[in-house]
């Protein structure tokens, strides 16, 4: 993990210590003509690339349904890098990475393709001197992701000898419930080791989520208040102003439950709560993050019931532009029971946590985008402020700003000048780009580089995705029982169904104001 080394010295230092180059390897791109490809995975080799990160001996093999050859498939790779890069391209690097992507067409249950792949593996390995290490990245639907393991294993494609290695990630989501997770990891391992698994979570390529353990553990300060004597509750949002867009076929089977919560909304809150690990190693971090998701407690069915809401947007408006609801959406049945939103309230039984309520809520086609974690202190013990017109003391709130925000605040009271007492609340602000500019990443480049090195840190263990889908199960099951009838119960533009605000307000709280 080089930012998480990085970002330990003063912003006046950070030139010391560049990260190395990863080793000689072929990556392998299952899904090479989809979306994240064009838009993610490439952007994120190019800037490896302008970092110095790659090596010249490295390759790219897209591997996809379509009959391209790889002169077509370089071209089409290309316009992608033009239009989706986060900077503008130096044509020598722009030509150097081209020069090594390299296409293999054929369907992903089809054994020939795996004969065709590995003789266009042992080609490049002589080409580039890519020395038989391959880095496969399933960029499929995940329905594919266990049959093309299979055949990575039955054509020795996946097996470490010789001295190479071979790895595999997964794209999310890794499995669609708990049974399948479960099903989907024990397939797998009969193929690989867990060492040679990667499960992705892209919310853990981000700068501001790697920095919540920076912040925790590297600052004396905050730990010691980080625990239920002095919190009174958290609030996570992560609120999107987009649609389904171009991909309502995968969400209406999905719905924001299956998709937001077990994985990006349960990354921020196992990076919030959990003890200080022993050490930065993948295992240790890994460990504390699943043992605070099996303290999440279990959802009964009366759970479900009064501590979690679901939504589906109607037409409305977003930002000044009128759009349609999300019955109306390409894909979308026009019937459609799949929810969009979900607030849900929960609470963690360990000696840390207990009584410290969570509200997380998430949403598309909300007022605005906005992902923070909002830590809220306990006020004051009592108003000292007798014969003054201050009745009553505002709570202290630590802001974890994720996105588009990105940075930490504190709020705190302060003595509103003039001859009267009278409390106000202001801020404290560290913003990220005050200090280290604009991140030009796309979020993946750390998270390719690590898998390259076969660093796990910042990817999920079996046991963690296992504990987020047994949180959400119970939802699930009680959510298909019983298919509601209030939907599109919120309007696009809106910050979710009044539910949501009843499922905090019942405990006399309120959700944090979000700037439009
Ligand atoms: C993806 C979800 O994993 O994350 C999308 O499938 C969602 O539905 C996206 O829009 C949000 O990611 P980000 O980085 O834009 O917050």
């Amino acid at each position: 993990m080089p930012q998480l080394e990085r970002e330990q010295t003063a912003p006046e230092q950070t030139t010391a210590g560049s990260p190395p180059p990863v080793g000689p390897c072929a990556m392998v791109l299952f899904g090479g003509t989809g979306d994240l490809a064009g838009r993610k995975l490439f952007p994120a080799l190019y800037n490896l690339v302008t970092s110095k990160l790659l090596p010249s001996d490295f390759a790219i093999v897209g591997v996809g349904r379509n009959d391209y050859t790889t002169e077509q498939y370089r071209q089409q790779m290309g316009e992608k890098l033009d239009s989706f890069a986060t900077g503008k391209l130096d044509p020598k690097l722009r030509a150097w990475m081209l020069e090594r992507v390299y296409y293999v067409c054929g369907e992903f249950q089809d054994p020939a393709l795996y004969t065709r792949l590995g003789k266009a593996l042992t080609d490049v390995d002589k080409q580039h001197n890519t020395l038989g290490n391959y880095f496969f990245y399933l960029a499929t639907s995940p329905t594919f992701f266990g049959d093309i393991v299979d055949h990575l294993g039955a054509s020795d494609l996946a097996c470490e000898k010789d001295g190479h290695w071979r790895r595999v990630v997964f794209e999310k989501p890794f499995g669609h419930d708990l049974q399948s997770a479960k099903a989907l990891n024990r397939q797998v391992s009969k193929v690989l080791t867990e060492r040679q698994i990667f499960r992705i979570d892209h919310y853990l390529g981000k700068e501001t989520v790697q920095n919540i353990l920076v912040f925790r553990f590297s600052n004396g300060i905050f730990e010691p208040i980080w625990n239920r004597r002095y919190v009174d509750h958290i609030q996570i949002t992560v609120a999107e102003t987009v649609g389904v867009e171009k991909r309502g076929g995968y969400f209406d089977m999905a719905g924001t439950l299956r998709d937001m919560v077990p994985n990006h909304l349960f990354q921020l809150v196992s990076l919030t709560t959990m003890e200080p690990p022993i050490s930065f190693s993948s295992g240790s971090v890994h460990d504390e993050q699943a043992k605070i998701l099996n303290a999440i407690q279990p959802f009964s069915e009366e759970d479900v019931l009064h501590c979690a809401v679901r939504g589906q947007y109607g037409p409305g408006t977003v930002k000044g532009e009128q759009v349609p609801g999300y019955r109306t959406e390409e894909d979308v049945p026009r019937d459609s029971k799949t929810e969009t939103f979900v607030a849900l309230r929960l609470m963690i039984d360990n000696w840390r946590w207990a009584g410290v309520p969570f509200y997380l809520r998430t949403g598309k086609r909300l007022a605005a985008r906005h992902t923070e974690i909002a830590v809220q202190f306990k006020r004051a013990p009592f108003v000292l402020f007798r014969d003054t017109p201050v009745s009553s003391l505002d709570a202290n709130q630590l802001i974890i700003h994720i996105s588009p925000d990105e940075g930490v605040s504190l709020r705190f009271g302060a003595k509103i000048p003039g001859a009267q007492m009278k409390v106000g609340q202001v801020e404290m602000a560290f913003n990220y780009s005050d200090y280290f500019g604009t991140d030009a990443n796309t979020g993946y480049e750390v998270l390719l580089y690590d898998g390259i090195m076969g660093d796990q840190t910042l990817y999920q263990r079996a046991d963690m995705v296992e504990a987020g889908w047994s949180v959400v199960d119970p939802i699930l099951d009680v959510w298909k029982a019983l298919p509601t009838r209030s939907f599109p119960n919120y309007a696009a533009g809106s910050w979710g169904p009044s539910e949501a605000t009843e499922i905090i307000a019942r405990d006399g709280r309120s959700w944090r104001k979000i700037k439009q």
